[in-house]
């Protein structure tokens, strides 16, 4: 869903920038000079390359290993290629079944096929492999395929048999969370609503999914949002050619943020931060690059204490297989963060809003973790 739009920032129509927010990751000047296919730095002469358009504002070697593991072999991947049909997938049982009875369909109809191939192959070898035909053929191509599919992106294989009992266990059993996710994003909407210009940065974007849904393009703001995976950000880059919203498409790094320091009035983060190699780095840049009294908002996988089995078989196999932490990283929140608040929105997700604090300011701080409020430690983490 596009919603209302601000100013253009980036057409024709924008008007220019304050000041210049980009720096060199190398010298941290803001000093790059733009060309249609290269952005230099005119202090230390770095060269970034401009890719379909997106400048590539980042350091392959500076990128962590897992960072780089998850954008060749998903992000850049299978995953990436058909982001918006897999992803609603792997969330089918916890979502509202308004919102998931078409996957459901594609469910049943893939669990069917299995079946089928499966039955028919084992009637041909109960009769000695005699006559086999065509249909033989395509159910054994069928299996190849899943089997593959399985190997290579484990966390469907668990899909496929966790999706029922997970749901019933929803059924029975439904979270009700203090503060919704959608009451959150409301009242921090409402709360900007007034502002004029602001600046918003949306790291880990992807797609463009969660900057276009959750109300931001409501405001009188300007984006950028940025990404690590070329194949991720063309899609989000494409999806805006007919919106024309006043977005600016980056490649970046988040753990090395090619932005001068106070630049944004609000930083996100949706569904990116517990895959990083190093959460506490990147957190420290996102803050960074916040302004005095913005906010940072992550959103990411995190477990509810009172969760059963199999929904916690479920988190760690389809929901969070990939990432490096398995909560919000309490323990490693800057000095400078205050009023941070991890809201545990759903069984399976935080949602953490924090203002970034003057430097001036000496009074204590707020860091309310809930439940959650155990000290980060390596032992969290499962790819170091
Ligand atoms: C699960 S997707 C979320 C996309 C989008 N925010 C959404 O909710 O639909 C996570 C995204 O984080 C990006 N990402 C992972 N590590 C990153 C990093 N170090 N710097 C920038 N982006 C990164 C991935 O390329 C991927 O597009
Ligand atoms: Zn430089």
């Amino acid at each position: 869903m596009i919603e209302k739009r601000g100013t253009p920032a980036n057409s024709a129509a924008a008007k220019p920038a304050a000041r210049d927010y980009y720096r060199c990751v190398v010298c941290r000047q803001l000093r790059l000079a733009r060309q249609a296919t290269l952005w230099q730095c005119a202090e230390c002469g770095q060269a970034y390359p401009v890719l379909d358009g997106i400048p590539a504002l980042y350091l392959e070697e500076r990128v962590g290993g897992h960072d780089r593991e998850l954008r060749d072999r998903l992000y850049n991947g299978l995953l990436g290629r058909h982001y918006q049909q897999l992803m609603p997938l792997l969330t089918l049982p916890v979502r509202p079944w308004r919102l998931a009875w078409k996957g459901w369909v594609v469910f049943g109809a893939v669990v069917a096929m299995l079946v089928a191939a499966g039955g028919l192959l084992v009637l041909l070898a109960f009769n000695g492999f005699a006559k086999p035909n065509g249909l033989h053929a395509l159910a054994a191509a069928g299996l190849v395929v899943a089997g593959a599919m399985a190997t290579r992106h484990p966390y469907f294989l668990y899909l496929l048999v966790l999706a029922v009992p997970v749901r019933v266990a929803t059924l029975l059993r439904p979270y009700h969370p203090v503060l919704t996710f959608n009451a959150i994003h409301a009242e921090l909407i409402a709360s900007l609503r007034a502002k004029r210009g602001l600046r918003i940065l949306d790291t880990c974007s992807g797609t463009g999914d969660s900057l276009l849904r959750h109300g931001w393009t409501s405001l009188d703001a300007s984006f950028v949002a940025l990404d690590l995976s070329s194949t991720m950000l063309r899609r989000a880059r494409d999806r805006n050619a007919k919106a024309k919203l006043p977005i600016e498409f980056v490649l970046a790094n988040c753990a090395d943020l090619p932005f001068d320091s106070d630049s944004f009035d609000v930083v996100l983060s949706y569904g990116g931060f517990n895959g990083f190699t190093d959460p506490g780095s990147a957190l420290r840049e996102m803050t960074r690059v916040v302004r005095p009294g913005g906010l940072l908002v992550i959103y990411d996988e995190q477990l509810d204490e009172g969760a059963s089995w199999v929904e916690r078989v479920y988190f760690r196999r389809v929901c969070s297989p990939h990432d490096t932490i398995d909560r919000f990283p309490v323990s490693a929140v800057p000095d400078s963060l205050d009023l941070v608040r991890v809201h545990q929105v759903y069984r399976y997700y935080y949602l953490c809003v924090a203002r970034k604090r003057d430097a001036l300011d000496t009074s204590g701080r707020t860091v309310d973790a809930g439940a959650h409020a155990e000290t980060w430690s390596r032992q969290a983490l499962r790819v170091a």
